[in-house]
Order: C-alpha cells, then sequence, then structure tokens
C-alpha cells in the first residue's frame, strides 16, 4: 500500500489564505521598520486578542470607533459581531494602512486622523458610540497624548460606553491622576498568552457609570 503523508494544518491552509496572512506580516514589519514608535509591534495582534477586544460589543447597539486599525484584526472581529459596516469607523494614521483597510473594508469608513483629534472627523455624533476599541500603542505615548485621545474618546461615547484598550503590560497603560483628571476609572477585562508578546485588555469607564 502507497504511503500517504498527513498535511499540517499550516499546510492544509488555502493558498490565498496563506498568502494573505504572509503579506500582512510583511506589512507590518515594514510600517514598524519605518516608524517604530508608532507602529509599536513587529506583527499584528492574534485573533485570540482581537476576540477580547470585541466581547462587549452589541451589534444592536450604536456606532463604534476603532482607533489605530493596522492590518484589520480588530476590524474583521468587530463585523463578525454582525455590527453592521456603517455603524464602524476605523482611524489610522499610517496611509499603507488606511489603504489596506479600505481594500479589505470597502463599507466601512476609514479615517486617517490622529486619534488624539477624532471628534473632527466622524461621522456620527456625540454620545452616537457604544464603543471605542484601541490598538493604539499608548505605552509609547505621554500623558498629555493620553489624556487628548480619553477625552476625545468619551466626547463620542454615550453613558456606559467603554474605551477598551490592550498593552503589553499587566498595569493599565494610563496613570490614576490622568484618569482622576477626567473622571474616569479603569478595570482589567481580559487577558491572553495567545498573541505575541501576551496581552491584558483593560476597560476603561465614566466613574459612576
Ligand atoms: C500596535 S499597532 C496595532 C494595529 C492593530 N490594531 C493590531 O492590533 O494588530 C498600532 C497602530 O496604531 C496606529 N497609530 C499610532 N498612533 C496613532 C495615532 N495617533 N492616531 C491613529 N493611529 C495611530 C499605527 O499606525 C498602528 O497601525
Amino acid at each position: 500500500m502507497q504511503y500517504k503523508p498527513k498535511r499540517s494544518r499550516a499546510i492544509a491552509m488555502p493558498n490565498g489564505e496563506l498568502r494573505a496572512r504572509a503579506t500582512e506580516y510583511l506589512d507590518f514589519l515594514a510600517a514598524w521598520v519605518k516608524k517604530p514608535r508608532q507602529t509599536a509591534s513587529v506583527v499584528p495582534s492574534s485573533r485570540y486578542l482581537a476576540r477580547l477586544m470585541v466581547a462587549d460589543i452589541d451589534p444592536a447597539d450604536g456606532r463604534v470607533i476603532e482607533l489605530g486599525g493596522g492590518t484589520g484584526v480588530f476590524t474583521r472581529a468587530i463585523l463578525d459581531t454582525g455590527l453592521p459596516p456603517e455603524k464602524l469607523e476605523v482611524v489610522e494614521i499610517n496611509p499603507a494602512f488606511a489603504r489596506g483597510l479600505r481594500r479589505h473594508f470597502p463599507h466601512v469608513s476609514v479615517l486617517e486622523t490622529p486619534a488624539q483629534i477624532v471628534s473632527t472627523a466622524t461621522a456620527g455624533a456625540p454620545g452616537e458610540y457604544q464603543t471605542v476599541i484601541s490598538g493604539l500603542p499608548l505605552l509609547a505615548m505621554d500623558r498629555r497624548m493620553h489624556g487628548d485621545i480619553l477625552s476625545e474618546s468619551f466626547r463620542m461615547l454615550k453613558a456606559g460606553g467603554n474605551f477598551i484598550q490592550f498593552t503589553y503590560s499587566m498595569r493599565p497603560p494610563v496613570s490614576r491622576d490622568v484618569l482622576d483628571a477626567l473622571d474616569l476609572d479603569v478595570e482589567r477585562s481580559g487577558q491572553t498568552v495567545r498573541n505575541f508578546p501576551p496581552a491584558t485588555v483593560f476597560r476603561f469607564f465614566r466613574k459612576g457609570d
């Protein structure tokens, strides 16, 4: 009888998908080589982290903003919740990433605006957003930038709305005095080792919500 070798899962992956995954990794690496502080990681986030990031999205509720879309790992997970694409806006300042996002998600609005002035570019009005999903490299940013990004985000969020952020540390990436100045609080909402590096997810919310 002829011996038939077993195919590994990686080899069994359809060629198109394998090529798309390789391109995504190369695009990310190229962005990191050009702007290491802005990109802040050599590989995109995993789909396990993506699932944790979007766990609280209600597809029947309000609009969603994603900050720092990169190659679209979180964008895909947000749409997989069933949220209609017209309710999602993705903010990305790297023009090459923005082009890729528009190509892959033609029905989603991609804003090439710095996250710290996002409210100047959104289609929805303040209070129409249920969640901000942030892939921004907050650890590479200073306190002033943290304050600007959070106050812009909470300007858009409705009462009870959440700002979801991942980080490679166990501690929240924003200091307590910045949070107090904006009347915000934070809690850890998830953690995964199935990401490189392992990541923690934090939920920021208005005090009293
Ligand atoms: C760590 S990568 C995360 C990408 C993707 N969300 C992921 O998890 O794979 C950070 C992304 O934020 C973008 N970015 C950095 N600073 C930004 C800013 N001020 N405004 C908007 N996007 C920014 C970078 O270009 C990059 O795509």
